[in-house]
């Protein structure tokens, strides 16, 4: 049945000029673009959005990274869509991801890892109510 996830182009990959190839990347596994909005959020945002890792050491430059620049916010759609996304965007260490993985291709490093996917379906509803209305998601 068809899924929903959460996804996000990352600033780094957006200011490398990176967009397209991701998107076409994401089309060709079979992706449906339910929504995508091109957007700059404040480091509370960020702090919201990934309030789960707060106790992390990286929390801090994680939310200045994702606020540093313009990013894409999307809502993608297939049968699987939650580990399909996962399994194309690779590992979030980019040295560990599998060729021909999206972070493979266009990921610099474990913080500027070109794009975020949801780990599963309840981060998926929380990740895509936080940045889209229903009228937005068509
Ligand atoms: P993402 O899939 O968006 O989920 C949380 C993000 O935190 C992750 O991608 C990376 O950008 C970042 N991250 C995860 N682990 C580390 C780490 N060890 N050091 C720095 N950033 C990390």
């Amino acid at each position: 049945m068809a899924q929903r996830t959460f996804s996000i182009i990352k600033p780094d990959a957006v200011r490398k000029g990176h967009t397209g190839a991701i998107l076409a990347e994401i089309e060709k596994a079979g992706f449906k673009i339910v929504s995508i909005k091109k957007a700059a959020i404040s480091v509370e945002q960020a702090k919201g959005f990934y309030y789960v890792h707060k106790e992390r050491p990286f929390f801090n430059d994680l939310c200045a990274f994702m606020s540093s620049g313009p990013l894409f916010l999307m809502v993608l759609e297939k049968d699987n869509a939650i580990a399909d996304l996962r399994k194309l965007m690779g590992a979030t260490n980019p040295a560990n991801a599998e060729e021909g993985t999206i972070r493979k291709k266009f990921a610099g490093s474990i913080q500027e890892n070109a794009i975020h996917g949801s780990d599963g379906e309840d981060t998926a509803a929380f990740e895509i109510g936080y940045w889209f209305a229903g009228c937005e998601l068509i």
